[in-house]
């Protein structure tokens, strides 16, 4: 554990958490890590130690070979509908339910998870998914259709099966509901994220290299604006300099150790 001014770091946590009247939380794979669904970067665990990001979460990668990507994508939905949350995304859910209106999470997990422990325990925190969430689909291109509403637009519930299923009177794909590479989050996500991370009194990072922007600038917004910044990580991080302590530790057994029964 690397604190820098805390004699009890989680005591003196506890207390800002207690006291707190706006709680953010910024999450990544490592908070899903327990529930069995690998992270992205982890040496030899990771996603992206064998396989190539570009070529299997880009739009030039799906279209270059949309059946190994719809594929790939089939297989990592089935790992994800066979997860539960782990003990970490309840202890968040726990506490949002106790304290509701105070807690915002903002995950750039596409597993929804975070939403599982919610509707398991009682709603009671704001989830933002900045990366949309991998159980949706949506349409590759926009409705050819456009302004001819004597064309039927494409809906997804008329897609013809396949890798992967397509619109029968256009041919438009479907892609998973996910942000890619080089794709822009959801404006509508983003400002929700920056309002929140810059309103809050403690932002807790969990399970996040801090590799991919601009989810990873959400912790320096937060310092800046006056946050108490912790980050909780099995190893060090990108954006440790961020943070006013860094707990080294699981998702799963450093969350309720702080939030249990706060
Ligand atoms: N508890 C806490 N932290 C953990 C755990 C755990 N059980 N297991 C791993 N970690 C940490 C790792 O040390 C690492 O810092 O979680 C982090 C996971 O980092 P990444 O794999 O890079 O995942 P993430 O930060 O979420 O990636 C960001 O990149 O590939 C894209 O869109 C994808 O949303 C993802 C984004």
């Amino acid at each position: 554990m690397r604190d820098r001014r805390y004699a009890h770091p989680f005591r003196d946590l506890r207390a800002k958490l207690r006291q707190a009247a706006s709680v953010c939380v910024l999450s990544g794979a490592g908070m899903s890590a327990e529930s069995g669904i690998p992270t992205f970067r982890d040496a030899q665990t990771g996603l992206w130690a064998n396989l190539d990001p570009m070529q299997l979460a880009s739009e030039a990668g799906f279209r270059a070979d949309p059946q190994r990507v719809w594929d790939w994508y089939q297989m990592r939905r089935d790992g994800v509908r066979q997860a539960e949350p782990n003990a970490g995304h309840v202890a968040l859910a726990r506490y949002a339910a106790r304290h509701p209106g105070r807690l915002t999470i903002l995950t750039q997990n596409v597993d929804d998870l975070h939403q599982r422990a919610a509707a398991q325990t009682g709603e009671g925190a704001r989830i933002v998914a900045l990366h949309g969430s991998i159980l949706t689909d949506r349409w590759l291109d926009a409705c050819p259709r456009g302004e001819d509403l004597m064309r039927r637009p494409c809906e997804p519930s008329r897609a013809e099966p396949g890798h992967p299923p397509r619109c029968p009177d256009c041919g438009n794909r479907l892609r998973p509901g996910v942000v890619w590479f080089g794709e822009s989050l959801d404006y509508r996500d983003l400002t929700a994220a920056e309002e929140a991370a810059s309103a809050c009194d403690v932002m807790l990072v969990v399970g996040t290299s801090g590799a991919v922007w601009p989810a990873a600038g959400l912790a320096a917004r937060a310092r800046h604006a006056g946050a108490h910044v912790v980050i909780l990580n099995t190893q060090v991080s990108e954006i440790d300099d961020e943070a006013h302590i860094v707990l080294t530790g699981s998702a799963a057994t450093l969350l309720p150790r702080l939030l249990d029964p706060l």
